[in-house]
């Protein structure tokens, strides 16, 4: 990463993708201009099949745009070669797509550590680390699994625990919480607002508009073409406060209620 506070993370300027050669092609991002700064929470709507999954296939370096320039950090990504595009991909950012499969062979809190055995961390630590982010996503009774015996709430929220494991900078989140109730969807929500507040820059495709009140900014795109994009005044409060309740939601029954407060009480009778 660079030093530089002042340029964007990502520049877009007329990026174009197309699918298909000869009739059969089509150009599903036409002409893409767009610049996001760094700890922006960005939300993309638009109709299925306008080019939001294509979009950040190409931010997340996974594809390339077939005309238009890309600078990630100011560096044209077409000037960057495999390693660092591969290394950029598993250090800097964080994928959390719908199908993002686990590991079948893997139990959850390897499937979790895997991102980090690339930056070479030892076994321990990674382990360690991969707890704490099975704790934050309410997971902890789950380390030893096997995905297969996950339900499909619980396998995206490890996904979504893979995704983010490594820290990353920039957060690409492709409808994360499609598949999950309501309470499950606020949990990964908080997770990506704490990430956003530490000043990270987070990209997220969603249907649901109540989602969109965590972002700074929705970008609406129709027919591979920016529609519209609006800074949000953020009238609902990024999720700190929430995710503190929930977490003292979730430790208050962990804990003894707190009756009269004595020096030393004994934990024999914690469950
Ligand atoms: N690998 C591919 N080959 C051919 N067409 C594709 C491919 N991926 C996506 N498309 C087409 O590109 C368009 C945009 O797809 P996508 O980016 O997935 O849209 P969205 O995520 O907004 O639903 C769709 O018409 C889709 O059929
Ligand atoms: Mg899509």
């Amino acid at each position: 990463m660079k030093a530089s506070t002042t340029q964007p993370v990502i520049a877009l300027k007329g990026l174009v993708k197309r699918y298909g050669i000869g009739d059969a092609e089509h150009t599903v991002l036409d002409s893409v201009d767009l610049v996001i700064e760094k700890g922006e929470f960005i939300a993309i709507m638009g109709p299925s099949g306008c080019g939001k999954t294509t979009l950040l296939n190409i931010l997340g370096l996974l594809d390339r745009a077939d005309d238009g320039e890309y600078l990630l950090d100011g560096t044209s990504v077409d000037t960057l070669s495999a390693g660092r595009r591969a290394h950029i991909r598993s250090n800097q950012v964080g994928f959390v797509f719908q199908n993002f499969n686990l590991v079948p062979r893997l139990n959850v809190i390897d499937n979790v550590a895997l991102p980090l055995t690339y930056r070479g961390m030892r076994r321990l630590k990674r382990l360690k680390e991969a707890s704490r982010m099975l704790s934050t996503f309410h997971l902890s009774e789950r380390e030893y699994y096997m995905p297969w015996q996950l339900s499909g709430g619980q396998t995206q929220r490890v996904a979504i625990a893979r995704a983010l494991v490594n820290n990353p900078s920039i957060v690409l989140a492709d409808e994360p919480t499609g598949n999950l109730d309501s309470r499950s969807s606020h949990v990964i929500m908080e997770e990506l607002a704490d990430i956003h507040a530490r000043g990270n820059t987070i990209i997220m495709v969603t249907h649901n508009p109540d989602l969109t009140s965590y972002a700074s900014r929705v970008i609406r795109m129709l027919d591979g073409r920016i529609d519209s994009d609006t800074k949000t005044p953020r009238a609902t409060k990024p999720a700190t406060a929430p995710k503190k309740r929930l977490d003292a939601t979730m430790a208050s029954s962990e804990k003894k209620p707190a009756k009269k407060r004595t020096r030393k009480t004994k934990k024999a009778n914690k469950s």
